[in-house]
């Protein structure tokens, strides 16, 4: 009987077999989903989620993303949730390190980017304190799709000569100790993640350490989705803008964001949504 080709199955199964038909060491692959469109996902992290035995995904990663892997492969949530368990980082750690140490292939699948506040690190850490191989795919990180988006560009000749990325919450989920009085010089885009909550905090004082209350804001909740909501404001309107969103919402602060508005009038306190699609 002829030999028949692999099945598309068998041919991903091949990719974690060694050539004498056993298992190679498994790995961990960190791999940035992006903002939440499929079509921002990389070609590289798409290739790598189809060889997945095991995908352990947080909660912004979309469905659309998850049906990319391969159905055999074991997805497992640790998105944080209100009612039932959430995972603390030490057991996700945990649970990649023992995987990969009994020959799969694990996708830590995160959107955005790993590395930009994913606690991408951390893992690649427990990692390596395990022995484990640990390669890292880049995301499009929220960002970079919100100021697409908006046509907002988060660095522009003359009025945004630098772009910081904060976080909004310290660990202890409290406001962060940052450098406010660098933070408040102009010409520069201050992207602020998971700063919603603390908007009324961080518009007070950014105007405390100088920025004017009038520089052009943005608040861009579920960017690159089909519920994606965008709000122009100013400094000081940020709390009340940041009252009206739902979702994941990236607070964008800075002279540059004037171009969200796309030629429309004056920006003003607040508000002014726009649905996606409505300038993209
Ligand atoms: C834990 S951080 C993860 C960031 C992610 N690693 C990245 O690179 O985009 C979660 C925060 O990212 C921001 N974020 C993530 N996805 C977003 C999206 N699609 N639209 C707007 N903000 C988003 C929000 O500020 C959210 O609170």
């Amino acid at each position: 009987m002829s030999q028949s080709k692999p099945k598309p199955k068998d041919a991903k199964r091949l990719v974690v077999l060694s050539g004498r038909g056993e298992r190679a060491p498994g790995a961990v692959w960190l791999v940035g989903a992006g903002p939440g469109d499929p079509e921002l996902l990389t070609i590289k992290a798409l290739k790598v989620l189809q060889t997945a035995d095991v995908v352990v995904h947080d909660g912004l990663v979309s469905e659309e993303i998850l049906d990319l892997a391969p159905e055999a492969a074991r997805r497992i949530s640790v998105a944080k949730r209100k009612s039932r368990h959430s995972y603390a980082q030490g057991e996700i750690n945990a649970m990649l390190v023992a995987f990969a140490q009994d020959g799969l292939t694990v996708v830590r699948l995160k959107g955005g980017d790993p590395f930009i506040f994913g606690r991408g690190g951390e893992e690649l850490e427990a990692c390596r304190a395990a022995g484990v191989e640990c390669r890292i795919v880049p995301g499009v990180t929220a960002a970079l799709a919100a100021a697409a988006d908006a046509g907002a560009p988060l660095t522009h000749r003359g009025s945004a000569q630098a772009v910081t990325f904060v976080t909004g919450h310290a660990s202890a989920g409290d406001e962060p100790n940052l450098d406010w009085e660098g933070l408040a010089k102009a010409n520069q885009t201050v992207v602020i993640y998971m700063g919603v909550s603390t908007a009324a905090g961080i518009s007070t004082r950014l105007m405390g350490a100088g920025r004017l209350g009038s520089t052009p804001a943005l608040i861009v909740a579920n960017a690159s989705r089909a519920n994606e909501r965008r709000i122009v404001t100013t400094l000081a309107g940020l709390p009340a803008a940041a009252a009206e969103v739902a979702g994941p919402a990236l607070l964008i602060v800075g002279e540059a964001m004037a171009l969200a508005q796309a030629g429309a009038a004056e920006i003003v306190a607040h508000v002014e949504v726009r649905e996606r699609g409505a300038m993209s």
